[in-house]
């Protein structure tokens, strides 16, 4: 019998573009309400692991059950903010219409009448504290304020599965904290199973109590003080590496000369960092 509190099962997705296999093999399962950093270098697979959750990523093997049904039914209970979204300043378009798109823009359910929408928008504004911006031109926006009304955008339809695909890109240190509480705050109150792409792992992880880790095309996954360990994270790149905690941060160090390091390791350098 399923348990009721899987919420995401990953069964081993394997996903090839032409001459390219870029995930074998991956598994994890999140719970109801877990918190989950997907952790991964350029080019290691993240986006197309949350398209492949998503359903819009063809398959070469595996399964994927979101909320015990077979994905492939596109966004219905899955609320997805993309990664790297450019607004043009001129487009005229305010931050609380695209609040209000989350309800239409896939035209499932029935129309709600205009009050109940404007009452759905006004909570949601809430809900990430944008209200004093609501008004203004999304293309105007700090990228902190941006990333607000994505994800108010994305949690209108009150999805039970939330992704994120580096919503920390390209923020400060401040608005870096602000947008990982937002997301602790919506997961817990909401009870929504999030799962967010980041390069650096620092900045989630007070808030993340799950990690999948993804190198080589292979994932580690589990809790986050049980994959970010020497051996599990050595066995992962093929390479010995050594995680450092520091101040509250973890750093992860490769030691050994050029043309020893893997490429896996090298592309890391966001968050391995590589002594000669
Ligand atoms: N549509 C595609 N056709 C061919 N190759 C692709 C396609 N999409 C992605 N890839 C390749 O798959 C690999 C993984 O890409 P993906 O975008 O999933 O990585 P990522 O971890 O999201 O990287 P980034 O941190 O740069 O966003 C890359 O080598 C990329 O070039
Ligand atoms: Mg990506």
């Amino acid at each position: 019998m399923r348990n009721i509190d899987e919420m995401l099962i990953v069964d081993q997705l394997s996903v090839a573009f032409p001459g390219r296999q870029v995930l074998t093999d991956v598994s994890f399962t999140l719970q109801r309400g877990a918190f989950c950093g997907l952790i991964g270098a350029n080019g290691s697979g993240k986006t197309t692991l949350l398209r492949s959750i998503l359903g819009i990523q063809p398959l070469s093997a595996g399964q994927i059950r979101i909320d015990g049904v077979s994905r492939g039914n596109g966004f219905g209970s899955v609320g997805y903010v993309p990664q790297k979204i450019q607004f043009d300043p001129d487009m005229p378009l305010r931050a609380l219409d695209l609040v209000e798109l989350g309800l239409t823009g896939h035209k499932l359910g029935l129309p709600l009448p205009s009050k109940a929408r404007t009452r759905l928008v006004d909570e949601m504004l809430a809900a990430v504290d944008a209200q004093n911006f609501a008004d203004q031109r999304i293309g105007n926006l700090s990228g902190g304020q941006q990333q607000r009304i994505l994800i108010a955008h994305a949690l209108i339809r009150r999805p039970k599965l939330l992704l994120l695909d580096e919503p920390l890109a390209n923020l400060d240190i401040r608005a870096t904290a602000e947008i990982v509480s937002l997301l602790r705050k919506v997961a817990s109150e909401h009870d929504i199973t999030v799962l967010v792409s980041a390069h650096d792992m620092n900045p989630l992880l007070g808030a993340m109590d799950r990690i999948v880790y993804l190198a080589n095309g292979r994932a580690a996954s589990g809790r986050t003080d049980e994959v970010v360990r020497t051996e599990v994270l050595s066995a992962l790149y093929g390479y010995h590496i050594d995680v450092i905690r520091v101040h509250g941060r973890v750093l992860v160090i490769a030691a050994g000369a050029a043309n020893e390091i893997p490429a896996a390791i090298e592309q890391h350098t966001a968050h391995v960092t590589v002594i000669p």
